[in-house]
Order: structure tokens, then C-alpha cells, then sequence
């Protein structure tokens, strides 16, 4: 399996992007209810600053797709990150966010948030009273359902930074999320100067493969555990 750029002019990729967005997004009557919705959304990605990952498996089908796209100076929004349903818990949700955590990274972000909506009451702040005390709320949120991704965001360095109560509805809440990528831009770095040197050590076409390895790191390869 590999991680690699959605690219603008593969239209096989970007319609089974927009396929994933359809059938897997978290809230489907609110986010993306039909294909061209999704293309818009990925269409708009692409022509932006937007960093659009898919995760394409030995086949060369797409079964994940993560968005993200600076919103600030230092901070990016996740928007969306799916999973197809039948390669979930292979751990291409969690490699497709490490991998943009780095390129947000070494795009000079400093910060990664993002909502996710429960309008299905998954956690403990759907059906609640949130007003007063938001952040009393925010603090003791549980998820209750591993249909909602809180869990996963938790387990991957995310943290809960507060709540948009009624957000979606009466009861209806969005919980938003963040981590810090600060650090990854120093390792990366680290990493870039190790093969740099690997590359001059071995002999004199060092044009030609640092040209390669540029290619090398927007494709990367991953193992997909077994499906559980
Ligand atoms: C959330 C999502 C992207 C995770 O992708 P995934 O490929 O299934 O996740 P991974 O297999 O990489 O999981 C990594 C770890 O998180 C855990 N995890 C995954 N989903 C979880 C959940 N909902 N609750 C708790 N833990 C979860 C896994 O068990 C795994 O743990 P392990 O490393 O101890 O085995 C995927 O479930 C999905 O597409 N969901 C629907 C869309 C969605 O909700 N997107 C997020 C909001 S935009």
C-alpha cells in the first residue's frame, strides 16, 4: 500500500475518493450526500493549498483519503479523514494522519485541529446541556460508541480543546480537536540531512537521486495490518 498525492489529473483516483467521502464520511446527511458534493469538496482541495493524501492499495484502489488545508498561519484544519469501510482497523486510518502530520510539518504548521461532529449521540456531550461550563463538559467528554472517531483521535496525540454546543441541532455538538506537529519538523529535517548525506557518500550522481528521493517522499510505502 502506498500513501501518495492526489493528483488533479488522475480522475480514476479522484472519483474513488469521492466515492469514500460519500459512504464513509461521519455524518452523511450532513456532509456529503451525493458524488458531485464530494467532488466539489476535492476539486477545491486540489486547486487550493490543501495537502489531499490517499492511501491506494496493491490493486491501485484508493481506500483512504485525508484533506487537510492551512486555515491559519500556523495552524491546519483535518477535513476530512476516511477510511474505506471493509480496511478499516488495518491501521491506514493512523498512517494516513501520521503522514500529514509531517507534510504539515514541513510545510512550516505548527498546529493540526478539526471537528468531529456527533450527531448521532456517540459521547457524552450529545443530549446534554453544555451551556454552562462548555469546558466542564469539554473536559469529562466520553466516547460511547467507536462509531464516532473520538477515540481514534485521542489514541493518535489528539486532545479535546472544546465544544460547539447545539453546533448541528439542538443537542447536537461538534468537539474540536488538536495536536501539535511543532516537533515532527525537526525530524524531518534530520532525516532529509541523513539521506542527503547517504546519497553524496555513494558516489558522484547526486542530482539524480536527490531528484529521486524528492520523488520518494511524496509517495510513501506502508504495510496495512490484517483486517481485524
Ligand atoms: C476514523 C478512521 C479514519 C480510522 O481509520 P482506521 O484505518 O480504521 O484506523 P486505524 O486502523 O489506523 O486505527 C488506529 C488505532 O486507533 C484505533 N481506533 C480506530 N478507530 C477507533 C475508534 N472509533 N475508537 C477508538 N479507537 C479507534 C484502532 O483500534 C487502532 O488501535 P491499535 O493501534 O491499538 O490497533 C476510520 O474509522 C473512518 O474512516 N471512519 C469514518 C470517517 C470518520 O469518522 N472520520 C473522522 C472524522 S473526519
Amino acid at each position: 500500500m502506498t500513501i501518495e498525492d492526489l493528483t488533479a489529473d488522475d480522475s480514476g483516483a479522484i472519483e474513488q475518493a469521492a466515492a469514500l467521502l460519500v459512504d464513509f464520511a461521519p455524518n452523511r446527511a450532513a456532509a456529503w450526500p451525493d458524488l458531485e458534493e464530494a467532488y466539489e469538496t476535492l476539486e477545491e482541495a486540489l486547486e487550493g493549498d490543501a495537502l489531499v493524501r490517499v492511501a491506494v492499495n496493491d490493486a491501485g484502489n484508493v481506500v483512504g483519503v485525508a484533506v487537510c488545508a492551512p486555515q491559519y498561519s500556523h495552524a491546519w484544519e483535518l477535513h476530512p479523514i476516511v477510511v474505506a469501510g471493509d480496511e478499516q482497523g488495518r491501521g491506514i486510518g493512523a498512517a494516513l494522519l501520521a503522514d500529514v502530520e509531517e507534510l504539515v510539518a514541513a510545510e512550516g504548521g505548527l498546529t493540526i485541529y478539526l471537528g468531529a461532529d456527533d450527531l448521532d449521540g456517540l459521547t457524552t456531550a450529545a443530549g446534554a446541556d453544555l451551556f454552562p461550563n462548555v469546558i466542564g463538559h469539554a473536559q469529562g467528554l466520553k466516547s460511547q460508541s467507536r462509531r464516532h472517531p473520538l477515540g481514534f483521535f485521542l489514541q493518535q496525540g489528539y486532545e479535546v480543546i472544546g465544544l460547539i454546543p447545539d453546533a448541528n441541532g439542538p443537542g447536537r455538538p461538534d468537539i474540536w480537536m488538536a495536536k501539535s506537529v511543532a516537533g515532527l519538523a525537526d525530524a524531518a529535517d534530520e532525516d532529509e540531512e541523513a539521506a542527503a548525506e547517504d546519497a553524496d557518500g555513494a558516489d558522484g550522481r547526486e542530482d539524480a537521486e536527490d531528484a529521486e528521493a524528492a520523488d520518494d517522499r511524496d509517495k510513501v510505502e506502508v504495510e496495512a495490518k490484517p483486517a481485524p
